[in-house]
């Protein structure tokens, strides 16, 4: 019996933007992939958005990327052209802002380059009171989807699908697969540790004068903090870890191998512990542009509205 919940999914007349909603571990990723590949088979440019900045499929932690099809591959991840912006932390709670425009910024690619239907993986963070649906509903109000596909165990989604339905806007909801495989916290920052090895493999030390770039960054940058280089229009480039910073000079390790299209280093909120490669959370407040950070090198980041 196929208990896949793709097998309840009517695709026909998807229109240009699908959106798969639901909490952590109710198999978001395995059924946007499976709609993803289904629907490569019957047009020819589709765009895989990989909405999740923790447990992320197609890019490094604290990216968001979107992915593009080669006429007729169903391959996954996809081997076309690739973007990604950068959210600096592995969670939309508190950096909703940047959450919002890389998204919408992302599918806005996604249409210039000729997509059809772009299928949104959005990350598991759906917890009402942390914000989480009201993010959700800021997407949908922002990028209008096409279709919302909720994966509901009970009524957790019911308050955004109430809104969607009420904007004309076709939702499905979809029981979860009995066979999801949920993922313990340790997991996930195994996980997390593992891509972070795997991206910086073949890092190497740059020097960059401070002033030949633009900085975002909303408290001081500081030695072991993740930042993202990235290209006049604030696409990722790659990401760098900074060593150390010493006048106008900024030590930084990343995979980059030409720095000719940098223009914006931006900061993330994360240290990165290149030995062990598991991150800690910077913290910091809300007005913390000239206050110096403390450092919160003991704790875990979790990822909100995710099972850690
Ligand atoms: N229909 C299915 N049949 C078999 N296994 C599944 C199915 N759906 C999901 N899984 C498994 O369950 C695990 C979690 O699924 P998935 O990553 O799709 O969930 P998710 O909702 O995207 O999780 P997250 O909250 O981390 O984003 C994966 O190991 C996946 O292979
Ligand atoms: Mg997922």
């Amino acid at each position: 019996m196929d208990l896949s919940p793709l097998h309840a999914l009517d695709l026909s007349a998807p229109g240009s933007l699908l959106m798969v909603i639901g909490a952590p571990d109710s198999g978001k990723s395995t059924l946007a992939r499976q709609i993803y590949q289904e629907l490569c088979r019957q047009y020819s440019c589709i765009a895989y958005l990989d909405g999740d900045p923790g447990q992320s499929l197609l890019g490094p932690p604290t990216t968001l990327s979107l992915a593009i099809n080669r006429r007729g591959d169903l391959a996954f991840p996809p081997r076309g052209r690739i973007w990604r912006r950068f959210l600096g932390a592995t969670s939309p709670r508190g950096h909703m802002l940047p959450m919002l425009v890389g998204i919408h910024r992302l599918v806005s690619t996604a249409r210039e380059h000729g997509a059809q239907i772009v299928v949104y993986d959005t990350c598991g963070f759906v917890s009402a009171h942390e914000g989480g649906l009201a993010l959700k509903l800021a997407e949908m109000e922002l990028l209008r989807p096409s279709m919302v596909i909720a994966l509901q165990r009970e009524t957790e989604l019911e308050p955004l699908l109430q809104v969607a339905r009420a904007s004309s806007i076709r939702t499905v909801r979809l029981a979860p697969s009995p066979r999801v495989q949920p993922r313990p916290p340790e997991q996930r920052r195994k996980y997390r540790a593992q891509r972070f090895q795997e991206y910086f493999r073949e890092a190497q030390r740059w020097v960059l004068d401070k002033n030949s770039l633009a900085i975002v960054a909303s408290f001081p940058l500081q030695p072991a903090q993740l930042v993202s280089l990235e290209d006049a229009q604030g696409f990722v480039l790659a990401l760098g870890v900074l060593q150390a910073i010493q006048g106008e000079q900024l030590t930084l390790l990343t995979p980059l191998r030409n720095l000719d299209r940098c223009r914006i280093l931006r900061a993330g909120s994360l240290l990165l512990d290149l030995s062990t490669f598991q991150e800690s959370r910077i913290a910091h407040g809300p007005q913390t542009m000239n206050r110096q950070p403390r450092q919160g090198s003991e704790q875990d980041v979790r990822e909100e509205g995710n099972a850690d």
